[in-house]
């Protein structure tokens, strides 16, 4: 019999093998905690793809997911290509077309603009054209890219597998056009949102802040988003739950506090185009102190259809964490959160009407964290 080779070297290689796939794409990779601004995140030239771009795999992923920006040259359109990560796609600005096609199969075609949501099938051809002869056109897309690639690592078989998904998507006359299904729980089952910042929301008392929510499940996909918009002067509910979420700024100022429980509270300041991804089990708690409603958009792992990856604890999201469930009540959260925030109104120059809408919230013993 053969003895087994000894080696010195180590087995573990520096990097992962999404973040090896990464390098090989020559883009810059951004993994902060925070993006200030993704309409301003400076692009390299990205080859495989014609356009430019950067890859977003902030700490709060714990790269289970990730997120792209790529700006596609006025009047041009990317590369064609499929892959076996999901994607979602939201437009920050310019205006254009997709094609969608599996191999062998008619292709469809349809409009995006700049707010636009939308998402290629999984392993679906997709080709983007920029509308646009004389202004880039820059999108954001979050993937599921890190734990495909972290668990196939062959990128092969990633980009160039045959199999076509038909239970997601079997060339459809109207795919994209038709206008889908709303469901229970402010829940709407749909192929395209034509403009995120715009969309009518729906009321959600249980996560405060005078709140109203949409959430999203597109493309047959595991990931999947949700719109929530809350009014000025008020605080949403901290709360905690999977890696991954993706939360943009659509519109209006104010922060989030993001702290591991019991420990010390991160705090981010920001502005209709930031982006922050609170860690899986941190809480976090988003804050208006600005003159208008905020508006965000999470793109993120909790699918309802397709759940129990890494997701929001479903049905635990907006349950109090002494029946067990994920968020912390008004009534029992550290004065000093309410405090800060009376801070910043004041600097703001608005009104604090937390009491206004919450006569009981304001809280009177430290939070217990254990
Ligand atoms: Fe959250």
């Amino acid at each position: 019999m053969t003895e087994p080779k000894i080696s010195t070297e180590s087995i573990t290689p520096k990097s992962s093998s999404y973040k090896k796939w990464v390098e090989s794409e020559g883009i810059p990779l951004v993994e902060s905690f925070f993006v200030d601004d993704i309409a301003q995140v400076p692009l390299a030239p990205w080859k495989r793809t014609g356009g430019l771009g950067v890859r977003l795999c902030l700490a709060g992923t714990g790269e289970t997911n990730d997120a792209y920006i790529c700006e596609i040259p006025a009047g041009k359109s990317l590369a064609p290509e499929k892959h076996m990560y999901e994607e979602l796609i939201y437009v920050i600005k310019g205006r254009g077309a997709a094609t969608i096609w599996n191999e062998g199969e008619p292709k469809r075609t349809f409009e995006w603009q700049e707010g636009s949501l939308f998402s290629p099938p999984l392993n679906a051809w997709h080709e983007i054209f920029n509308g646009n002869g004389s202004e880039p056109a820059r999108f954001l897309a979050v993937t599921s890219a890190p734990c495909m690639i972290n668990l196939i690592h062959n990128t092969d078989f990633i980009f160039d597998c045959p199999y076509v998904f038909s239970d997601r998507y079997h060339s459809q006359e109207n795919y994209f056009g038709n206008p889908g299904i709303w469901y229970s729980g402010r829940t709407w089952n749909t192929n395209f949102v034509a403009d995120v910042k715009n969309l009518k929301l729906l009321e959600w008392k249980e996560r405060g802040g005078g709140g109203s929510q949409v959430r999203l499940e597109m493309s047959e996909n595991t990931l999947c988003g949700h719109i929530s918009q809350f009014a000025v002067g008020s605080y949403k509910k901290a709360h905690f739950h999977g890696p991954g979420a993706h939360v943009i700024i659509l519109a209006g100022d104010g922060y989030s506090l993001l702290w591991p429980r019991g420990q010390e509270i991160k705090r981010f300041d920001w502005k209709p185009g930031s982006l922050v991804v609170p860690p899986g089990g941190w809480f976090h708690q988003h804050f208006n102190a600005g003159s208008v409603p905020v508006r965000y958009l999470a793109l993120r792992w909790g699918s309802q259809k397709y759940h129990e990856m890494w997701g929001e604890g479903r049905g635990k999201a907006d349950v109090d964490v002494k029946l067990g469930g994920n968020q912390i009540e008004y009534e029992d959260e550290d004065p000093v959160v309410r405090t800060m925030f009376d801070q910043a109104c004041a600097k703001a120059g608005v009104d604090n009407l937390m009491a206004k809408y919450y006569p009981n919230s304001r809280p009177n013993l430290p939070y217990e964290s254990e």
